[in-house]
């Protein structure tokens, strides 16, 4: 079977609510997705059947450690980890950076480099400032091209050649520009100078398929709730530099990863709801990803499935992008803020974010929200990227950002209801 949006938008029961008599467009998704039944389903089930904490000799806490092993072995097939320890799991990315940053230091000495990028998300940015501040440590900033909307490898390399940077902190999708970075490459750079990679990979997985080992990077964050889980966080890393850091923990806790990382008591119920996504997600490289599971030959079983998936949801989501930048490009006044060429599409998430001239973003999602359809608006905290654009002042951007849920129907009514919005 081909990809069939029909078959997957009957398994999300929030995408057919309607409010007065308007049908939900949910374009908001880079801000959060909706969720499969699956993601439901083991919710439900792990907080009726196995509601328990870690640890126990009882049924229900050991029947809850066997599913929060699946959810950490289910994430390594997801992102080609070697192995489930190195999947550490927390409330969002952004607390996990935080956490981890703080152990990181650790390994840090006053003057040494970070390099930070101007394309990130905040949630890459802030813990690593904090860090450099509380260290005496020198920041070093990558910056985009303003007519390109991606990174000058030349530049990159230089400000690695030229340095001492001993930890860069890259991202692989952008939530402002959509820009998919080249993060192999930045990462052999980041490696000629021995520094540690981290990678803000929250954009990409609910777009492509993601492969830690092949990247070659230390660290890469992501958020389920992102790609069509719950609320929570994961971070992957290399066995090897979990086992050397030392975590910020109590003393009863594991001494070793994941648990070290994984402090308190996690949201059990939330990590069975990562195992649904990943049951969807299997599902769909089974039955839609036919095509594409060839293209992994080193992989098999559930590993093989998730990256068909994911290749499969790239492939429809360019025939997303496509329709939304052509139909913005015919509305007066309107400068999309990203790579737009169609034959520049794959290296493009669907995230869409424009600019009209002379009219705010946030009147034109208001505009927008009252006719059902939900877009963002502002720097949604890619602080770096809109002040590099010059927007900070005039209000950011509107933020356009389908998944494979979303239909062309709903791009063309929301193209329609733009040609209204000034
Ligand atoms: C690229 C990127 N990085 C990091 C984050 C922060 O993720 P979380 O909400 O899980 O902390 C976001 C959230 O929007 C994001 O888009």
């Amino acid at each position: 079977m081909k990809f069939d949006i029909n078959t997957i938008r009957e398994q999300f029961p929030a995408l057919s609510l309607t409010d007065e008599g308007k049908a939900r467009i949910y374009l908001d998704n880079p801000g959060g997705t909706q969720v499969p039944r699956q993601v439901l389903e083991r919710m439900q089930h792990y907080l009726i059947h196995t509601n328990a904490n870690h640890g126990g000799p009882f049924r229900t806490s050991v029947e809850s450690d066997k599913v929060l092993e699946e959810a950490h072995q289910g994430m390594a097939d997801l992102l080609n980890a070697k192995s489930a320890d190195e999947i550490v799991f927390g409330a969002n990315m952004t607390s996990l950076t935080f956490a981890v940053s703080r152990s990181i230091g650790r390994l840090l000495k006053r003057g040494d480099e970070i390099l930070l990028t101007r394309m990130d998300h905040d949630g890459n940015v802030g813990p690593w400032l904090h860090l450099a501040e509380d260290l005496g440590l020198k920041v070093k900033w990558l910056k985009f091209d303003l007519e390109t909307y991606e990174y000058n490898l030349d530049e990159a390399e230089s400000l690695f050649k030229n340095g001492n940077i001993k930890l860069a902190a890259i991202n692989y999708a952008s939530n402002c520009l959509g820009t998919i970075n080249n993060v192999k490459v930045l990462t052999e750079m980041a490696k000629q100078s021995d520094a540690l990679v981290f990678v803000d990979a929250v954009q990409y997985v609910p777009h492509g398929p993601t492969d830690v080992q092949d990247i070659g990077c230390d660290f890469l964050a992501c958020s389920p709730y992102k790609f069509f889980g719950p609320h929570q966080g994961v971070m992957w890393g290399k066995a090897e530099i979990l086992e050397k850091l030392e975590a910020y923990k109590v003393r009863p806790a594991d001494n070793f990863a994941p648990g070290k990382f994984e402090t308190g008591t996690q949201l059990h119920e939330g990590q069975a709801g990562t195992l649904g996504v990943l049951e969807y997600l299997e599902q769909i490289g089974k039955t839609m990803g036919a095509e594409f599971q060839e293209q992994f030959p080193e992989f098999s079983g559930r590993r093989k499935y998730l990256h068909a998936a994911m290749l499969a949801i790239q492939d429809y989501e360019q025939t997303l992008s496509l329709r939304l930048i052509e139909g913005l490009q015919n509305l007066s006044g309107v400068d999309v803020k990203g790579i737009s060429a169609k034959k520049d599409l794959s290296r493009r998430v669907p995230t869409i974010s424009f600019t009209v001239k002379n009219q705010d973003p946030e009147e034109i999602t208001r505009k927008l929200a009252a006719e059902n359809i939900f877009v963002w608006h502002g720097h949604n905290y890619a602080l770096e990227a809109v002040r590099l654009m010059g927007l900070e002042e005039s209000g950011g951007v509107v933020r356009i950002g389908p998944v494979h849920y979303n239909t062309l129907e709903e791009i063309d009514h929301t193209l329609e209801v733009l040609k209204t919005c000034w």
